[in-house]
């Protein structure tokens, strides 16, 4: 029997049970049967996580761009592989064939070899959300470079600090990129980034906006021309099982972002079998998720997963609020979206323009709702359920993370009950476990601790790039054999999950993951600050937006503080990027201390949350007197 797709509940828990009995032969038989390997593997897992060390399919050969793109050829190759579907809805929508797909593709490998990028190279991508996207993506692992796509959100500084992270050798970028009403002068960015980037010698500049840009000579060249010139045939490079395909960062609650690595084949056989199943694909379907390929999510459920299984992705350039907030459901009326993947964020956005926006369009193509990056709290979970699936589509709401690289936890449609709030199920193969505070676990249903995961799925990531060590101390070492989320999380009467949220230094605001160490260092660069400390308050709209305790030098000088405020929100926007501005910015006389000089970001949890009544333990505090200060100042 295949268990590739998964129709009822039954059928779920059998092949669960069987899943993580065997887990060896539960994935080889999914590999065996549903993708293209230039040689089988000689051994299907081996792992430790004490060193941690994982292999999935060692000894296999295989190039996972045959497997998006050349095995469908035959029966698919007329096609809508992508979609595209641009910012400004008067400009036409691009369907591009999985035979077109397959030459774009590699012209654009020509084009990187042509220009000297070899297996295991790395490859910046700094793209807006167009077709060379995808494309440049399939064109390195078509010839085994590794990507690093840097979401074209991310500042100068940020962008510089993943490129030499990685040691990319070359750039791909474009001359710019549309957000709604607005354009943005991606190039300027580079071009900032790379005066701190001698690596890289080579920029290839596709062209979107057709602003007049500056191209340094010797560097950058347009894409274009050299695609031209281009033979539409690349052979795949052939690669092994535990290559790396891609590096993509991520914010740590310390330090500089994390890029993790993902290898080829565990990752190309999980993000196919998940897409499968949690999105219940059918040949004709018309799939959307509104990710960024900057992201995990668009990675694996925009581009790989996908195009595995010969799907057709849509990828949207726009925003959900141009020309208005009724351009989601107007793409879904368009092109008959049947599977709709988005963030509680933008569902709560567009929940408060109203649902007579949702009314004006048809949706009655949709059977599937997907929501993904934070938790989704209830209200949003019943106006989605109500207004965009009616009551008819089932919502999945699916919790991973970029270091899992697929979709762990979440109901499977039309085949697992689903509870607002609520991930519910471990998906196939994948063994969640909640831990309590001293290490022990946490056994039966109707628990709550900090969720881990004790044995290996194909898709995890293999280490951090360059610093395997860190890999090591972040997520096995908090708890013995177990791979820590970093999430807490409870498990109701039936075993059904329940993300709670972060229970580390990470705060998400909009779906995104912002350290708190890298932005108080950043403010703290502003030369009138003394120190700082950002939490998490709840937001409406974003979820958790950013506090910031903010203590300034004493010179005696008096400053105009809107100012200050001002120019650290222009600092945080330089390093990291806009979307880790701080919404409040308060300015205390103190942090409070422990004894050891630990802020005590509890109590500054507290404030911010305006949850005062019980600060819990202070007696530690070296300095007891400004926590009352911070209470009578806060906003
Ligand atoms: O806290 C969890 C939250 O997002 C974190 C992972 O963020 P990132 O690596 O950027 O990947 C996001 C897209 C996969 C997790 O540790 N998170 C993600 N999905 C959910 C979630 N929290 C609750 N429910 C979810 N469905």
């Amino acid at each position: 029997m295949s268990n590739y797709h998964i129709k009822h509940l039954e059928e779920y828990y059998q092949v669960y049970r069987k899943s993580v009995r065997n887990p060896g032969a539960f994935w080889e038989e999914i590999a065996e049967e549903h993708f293209l390997w230039r040689k089988k593997w000689d051994n299907v897992l081996q792992w430790d996580f004490s060193k941690p060390e994982v292999k999935w399919f060692e000894g296999a050969q295989l190039n996972i761009t045959e497997n998006c793109i050349d095995r469908h050829l035959t029966t698919r190759g007329n096609k809508t592989a992508i979609l595209f579907e641009p910012n400004n809805p008067k400009e036409l929508a691009e369907h591009i064939t999985y035979n077109q797909l397959h030459k774009r593709v590699n012209q654009f490998a020509n084009v990187l070899k042509a220009q000297g990028i070899k297996k295991g190279d790395r490859v910046c991508i700094y793209l807006p959300m167009i077709p060379e996207l995808a494309i440049s993506v399939l064109a390195c692992a078509r010839i085994g470079a590794i990507h690093s796509v840097v979401f074209a959100g991310f500042s100068a500084t940020a962008l510089a600090t993943r490129i030499n992270d990685s040691d990319c050798k070359m750039l791909l970028t474009s001359d710019g990129s549309y957000r709604g009403a607005k354009t943005i002068d991606l190039k300027d960015i580079v071009d900032e980034a790379l005066e701190h980037c001698p690596g890289v010698t080579r920029v290839l500049v596709t062209k979107r906006i057709h602003a007049t840009i500056n191209m340094v000579s010797g560097r950058d060249q347009w894409l274009q021309p050299l695609l031209d010139k281009a033979s539409n045939i690349c052979e795949a490079e052939i690669m092994n099982a535990e290559d790396p395909l891609f590096i993509l960062y991520t914010s740590g609650s310390t330090g500089k972002p994390k890029g993790m690595v993902h290898t080829m084949a565990g990752y190309m056989v999980y993000t196919a079998y998940t897409f499968k199943n949690i999105f219940q694909y059918r040949e004709n379907d018309v799939y959307w998720c509104t990710a960024d390929i900057g992201w995990i999510t668009g990675h694996s459920y925009i581009v790989y997963g996908p195009l595995i299984n010969g799907a057709t992705t849509l990828m949207f350039e726009g925003v959900p609020s141009y020309p208005d907030y009724g351009r989601f459901w107007d793409i879904v009326q368009k092109h008959k979206v049947n599977q709709f993947y988005t963030a509680p964020t933008a569902i709560r956005a567009l929940a408060k323009q109203g649902a007579e926006l949702v009314e004006k369009y048809d949706l009655s193509s949709l059977k599937v709702l997907g929501s993904v990056g934070e938790p989704i709290n209830e209200e949003a979970w019943h106006w989605y359920n109500d207004n965009v699936g009616k009551k008819n589509s089932p919502i999945v709401d699916t919790w991973w993370q970029t270091e899992t690289g697929g979709i762990m936890i979440s109901p499977i449609p039309y085949v697992t009950p689903t509870k607002p709030t609520y991930a519910t199920l471990p998906f196939i193969g994948i063994q969640p476990t909640l831990m309590d505070s001293h290490g022990a676990e946490l056994k039966g249903n109707q628990v709550e601790g900090r969720l881990c995961i004790k044995f290996p799925w194909p898709s995890m990531a293999r280490t951090i790039w360059g610093n395997h060590q860190r890999y090591k101390d972040t997520y096995f070492s908090t708890y013995k054999n177990q791979y820590f989320t970093g999430d807490g999380a409870l498990r109701d009467e039936v075993g059904y999950y329940r993300i709670t949220g972060r229970v580390d230094d990470v705060i998400i605001v909009s779906g995104h993951n912002l350290g708190t160490a890298p932005i108080e260092d950043a403010i703290n660069e502003h030369p009138a600050v003394s120190e700082s400390a950002i939490v998490g308050f709840p937001h409406t709209i974003k979820g958790s937006a950013l506090y910031g305790y903010v203590t300034l030098k004493d010179t005696g000088e008096s400053r105009d503080q809107d100012n200050v405020r001002k120019e650290i929100n222009q600092i945080i926007s330089e390093h990291i990027g806009p979307i880790a501005k701080l919404d409040k910015i308060q300015f205390t006389s103190g942090l409070p201390k422990t004894r050891s000089g630990k802020i005590m970001r509890r109590i500054l949890r507290k404030i911010a949350h305006k949850d005062t009544s019980n600060l819990g333990d202070t007696s530690t505090l070296l300095n007891p007197e400004v926590v009352q200060d911070i209470m009578d100042n806060a906003l």
